[in-house]
């Protein structure tokens, strides 16, 4: 009985352990604690900023971002770029197609950020929800209640993932990367050390770098991750004190009845 019990206790911590992060058929995704995790996080404003310098230096070239509206790199929560800023940034950065125009402008505030169809890359919009660390509730599913799914992990681990080796097949070259399905991807390692120049003189290592990057597009993925876990803990608080009046009602409504009885 109690060897049993040991088995599966065994079993279980390994599931909830050291398989949470072992991704299914993907590759090799590693933990990162950022600071938008658990119940009370927050997205760092900070990281945010440099993960859009990152994402404009590097990734925009292959990569659109068309879900996200420019001026929301001026909400608080996000990036939190003065109005001035977020003007100067998408006029400097991008041009758009004006149908009125008939002719490309640069970009404003009220737009999105631009499509780009051209190398073949995804859309990263939603890539950060889109792909998962790992799958489904292991163990507990405690690992996924306090980590997220894993999208930004993942992401970071793309990033960070290249072993170096390269093939070529039927004209297209791939890499091999240790977190992408199947092990080989057509993206060429876009980050190296110390390519992007952080103005708050953060480490811009790969690994950082891909860090900062993967939290933006998470935000750009859930902008109002925070007011969602604001408002589903306030729900529990709120819960909480009505069962507690409801008890203590339910006790005084019943008490007259109950008071009978034991006499
Ligand atoms: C030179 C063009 C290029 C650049 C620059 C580039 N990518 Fe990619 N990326 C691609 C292509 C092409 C794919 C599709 C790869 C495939 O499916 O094999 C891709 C795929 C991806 C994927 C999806 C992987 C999946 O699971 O399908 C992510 C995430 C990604 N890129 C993130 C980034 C980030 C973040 C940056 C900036 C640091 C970046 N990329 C820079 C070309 C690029």
């Amino acid at each position: 009985m109690i060897k049993t019990f040991a088995i599966a206790a065994v079993a279980a911590l390994t599931l909830s352990g050291t398989n949470a992060y072992a991704a299914g058929a993907a590759g090799e995704i590693h933990d990162v604690d950022f600071s938008f995790e658990g119940p009370f996080g927050k997205f760092d404003q900070n990281q945010l900023q440099r993960g859009l310098q990152v994402y404009t230096e590097v990734c925009a070239s292959c990569h659109g971002l068309q879900y996200v509206p420019l001026r929301t790199l001026g909400d608080e929560g996000g990036p939190h770029l003065p109005a001035d800023q977020v003007r100067a940034y998408a006029e400097q950065n991008f041009e758009v197609f004006d149908a009125e125009l008939d002719d490309t402008r640069p970009a404003k505030p009220s737009d999105n950020f631009p499509a780009n169809t051209g190398a073949g890359a995804p859309d990263l919009s939603m890539m950060a929800k889109a792909r998962a660390g790992f799958h489904g509730p292991y163990g507990t599913g405690m690992a996924q209640l306090f980590k997220g799914m894993g999208g930004p992990e993942y992401i970071v681990a793309i990033l960070d993932g290249y072993t170096g080796e390269e093939k070529e097949e039927a004209g297209t070259y791939f890499y091999e990367n240790t977190a992408f399905p199947g092990g080989w991807i057509s993206m060429a390692p876009p980050l190296s050390d110390e390519q992007v120049e952080y103005a708050d003189g953060h480490d811009n290592s790969v690994h950082h770098m891909a860090e900062d990057v993967s939290a933006f597009l998470m935000w750009a993925a859930e902008p109002k991750m925070m007011a969602r876990k604001q408002a589903g803990l306030t729900g529990v608080i709120i819960l909480t004190i009505m069962s507690v009046l409801l008890y203590l009602t339910n006790k005084r409504l019943w008490a007259r009845v109950k008071g009978k009885k034991s006499a």
